[in-house]
């Protein structure tokens, strides 16, 4: 495979600093070399550049940094197209999770019909008038939908960029009382832990394959480093006890690996300031380790 890295140090869809630091925190985990040890060949195209909150204003209370986040998503959509369409795997590098309103846009600029696996202990389905935080980390799924305020849906200048017939969600554990009736309206599947506890991590994800897969010509992963359990992931913004654990993880990314239908993946959320020794960006490349077909003999 050929993979491209892009970091994208945005914090300004969340509250806490630390995770603009998330791209630095994963590669200094040896993401490089732990992928290039599978076999691929590796391009790291540096970060997007993003401004940082210090030097901005909050204009609206319920989409703070819209205007930046917008322009941001914007570069991020334009970089991520580029490789899709040199036929490139990218993995796209958080940063908080509002940067996937411009990786999920660039995926699909390159091609239309891409379903979705988002793996988030939250379902980021919030909107202007739902969000309780203004926090726009908690919107991008819904963005990603055509769902949500215009300057957002309107990324890289088309909308939806998905279907809901192809987006899956799994691990969520966290949901806002109205963001619960935009997830209903919308027709996503949702796998919350409750079914992970009680059908198991494969019955799951082969369900979330299919789900997934049906009909399209790649996945998206977007993987939320919050989807997992705190004791093994704690460097996250917005941790919620009674995660994926280590092993459960392992299996859902080998189960994608053996499906053979991933095409690109963010890895967001990780913030080394709130982290263990790093555990958190370690965690994220064991995953992406497996998703790229490491195994253990
Ligand atoms: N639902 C909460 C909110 O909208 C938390 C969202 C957390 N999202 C994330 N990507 N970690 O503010
Ligand atoms: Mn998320
Ligand atoms: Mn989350
Ligand atoms: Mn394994």
């Amino acid at each position: 495979k050929q993979v491209s890295i892009i970091g994208v140090p945005l914090d300004l869809g969340q509250g806490r600093r630390g995770v603009d630091m998330g791209p630095s925190a994963i590669r200094y985990a040896n993401l490089q070399e732990r992928l290039q040890k599978l076999g691929c060949q590796v391009t790291d195209l540096g970060n997007v550049d993003v401004p940082t909150p210090e030097s901005q204003r909050v204009e609206h209370e319920k989409l703070k940094y819209l205007k930046e986040i917008v322009s941001v998503s914007n570069h991020v959509a334009e970089r991520v197209a580029a490789e899709m369409q040199q036929g490139k795997f990218p993995i796209i590098l958080g940063g908080d999770h509002s940067m996937a309103i411009g990786s999920v846009a660039g995926v699909t600029k390159a091609n239309r019909n891409i379903g979705v696996i988002w793996f988030d202990a939250h379902a980021d389905m919030n909107t202007e008038e739902t969000t309780p935080s203004g926090n726009i980390h908690g919107m991008p799924l819904a963005v990603s939908l055509g769902i949500g305020h215009p300057d957002l849906t309107g990324v890289a200048g088309f909308q939806p960029k998905i279907q809901a017939k192809n987006v899956v969600l799994v691990g969520a554990r966290s949901i806002d009382e109205e963001e619960r009736l935009i997830i209903r309206r919308s027709g996503i599947t949702v796998f919350t832990m409750h079914e992970i506890d009680k059908l198991g991590m494969s019955k799951v994800m082969s369900e979330a394959i299919r789900i997934a897969s049906d009909g399209v010509s790649g996945v998206h992963l977007s993987l939320d480093l919050d989807a997992f359990d705190p004791r093994e992931a704690p460097g996250v913004g917005t941790p919620v006890l009674g995660g994926v654990t280590y092993r459960e993880g392992h299996l859902a990314m080998e189960m994608l690996a053996s499906a053979d239908m991933v095409t690109s993946v963010d890895v967001v959320e990780v913030n080394p300031v709130l982290d263990v020794e790093n555990r958190t960006a370690r965690v994220a490349v064991d995953m992406i380790g497996s998703l790229l077909g490491k195994t253990v003999l």
